[in-house]
């Protein structure tokens, strides 16, 4: 309510929900005064079913004090929380604080639980049945949505059980990742390559550096133009993590093999991008989580 920009809205709103339930108290004095035609016999004469007669009898007394009651119910709320206009309700209740309140409480009651680990080394947390069960949770939660259940990854969201590292496989530069999030970023470097020809040559020399299999003599061609790529690839292809560049010699693909997909990185570029993590986690969550991904493909 506090993004209306005029004050009119406000009250437009918190005066249609005043109006209506007087509205409705009003309509409830008035039905109960209201006479129904009824013949002698006290029926409204609606017939149904060939004998079934409507009566004309009062409602309980019960019955019409419900409906007093939720009027009153109605301004006892209206009063203590917020639904009348941008007016926060005496108890000073939002959802935002509600929701602000449980993970406070939720962290502290789990805050026991994770003491232990603080003092403890990636390492060690990693042989550590009860942190990696935590890590497993945490990884559910958080990440299999992009990289998979197992963690094996899919098409453009990387495997995280290889060993094979676009940004750096170390605790530290996984705690970067989760936190920072990352952008593999990969330009269009058809115009630098030069003509379609010299695109698919230099993609016959990428398979190559893998031993994959690949035309030689276009792979020849191919070297040459590869320069242009070896400033982020380096000179042999094995890609450089300052700048998150894949590794081309490993036979490990985030975006297909084959000369077709290769072709299309270069042509089209690359913006693969994981987002931040850091607030959905806590310190103590990031050092278990980070621990669980550096076990799952350092085991001991
Ligand atoms: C919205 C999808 C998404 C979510 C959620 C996500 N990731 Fe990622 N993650 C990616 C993508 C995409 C990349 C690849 C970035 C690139 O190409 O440089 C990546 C990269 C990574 C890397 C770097 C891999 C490498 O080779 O260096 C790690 C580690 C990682 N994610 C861990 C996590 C963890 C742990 C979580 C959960 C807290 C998580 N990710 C949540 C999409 C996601
Ligand atoms: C400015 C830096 C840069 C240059 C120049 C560059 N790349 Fe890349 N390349 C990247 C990055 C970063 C990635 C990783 C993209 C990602 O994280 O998803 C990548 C990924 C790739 C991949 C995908 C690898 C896989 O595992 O699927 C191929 C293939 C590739 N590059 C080929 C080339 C070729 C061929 C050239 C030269 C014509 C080239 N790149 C030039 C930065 C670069």
């Amino acid at each position: 309510m506090s993004d209306f920009v005029s004050g009119f809205w406000d009250m437009y709103v918190a005066g249609l929900v005043i109006v209506s339930i007087i509205a409705c108290l009003i309509l409830l004095v008035l039905s109960g005064k209201a006479k129904a035609m009824t013949a002698s016999d006290n029926t409204t004469g609606h017939v149904w079913d060939g004998d079934l007669r409507e009566m004309n009898n009062p409602l309980p007394r019960w019955w019409s004090y419900l409906f007093v009651i939720t009027v009153i119910f109605g301004f006892g709320y209206l009063a203590l929380y917020p639904g009348l206009g941008s007016y926060p309700g005496l108890l000073g209740w939002t959802s935002r604080g509600l929701h602000a309140a449980e993970v406070k409480a939720g962290d502290e009651a789990t805050a026991p639980v994770y003491a232990r680990f603080a003092s403890m080394t990636t390492e060690d947390i990693a042989k550590d049945p009860a942190a990696m069960a935590i890590g497993e949770r945490l990884y559910s939660n958080n990440c299999a949505q992009c990289h998979a259940s197992d963690a094996q990854g899919n098409k453009g969201f990387p495997n995280l059980t290889d060993n094979d590292w676009l940004h750096g496989g170390t605790p530290e530069k996984i705690t970067e990742t989760i936190t920072g999030g990352r952008i593999g970023n990969m330009p269009p470097m058809a115009a630098a390559v030069g003509t379609e020809e010299d695109v698919k040559n230099v993609a016959q020399y990428v398979l190559s550096l893998s031993g994959s299999p690949h035309d030689a003599a276009k792979a020849a061609l191919g070297k040459e133009k590869f320069a242009v790529c070896a400033a982020c690839h380096g000179a042999d292809g094995k890609g450089m993590q300052a700048v998150g560049s894949a590794n081309l010699t490993d036979n490990i693909w985030l975006h297909g093999f084959g000369e077709k997909a290769i072709v299309d990185m270069v042509n089209n570029g690359m913006q693969n991008v994981m987002p931040p993590q850091a607030k959905l986690l806590t310190e103590a969550q990031l050092k278990v989580l980070t621990a669980y991904i550096w076990g799952l493909s350092n085991k001991s």
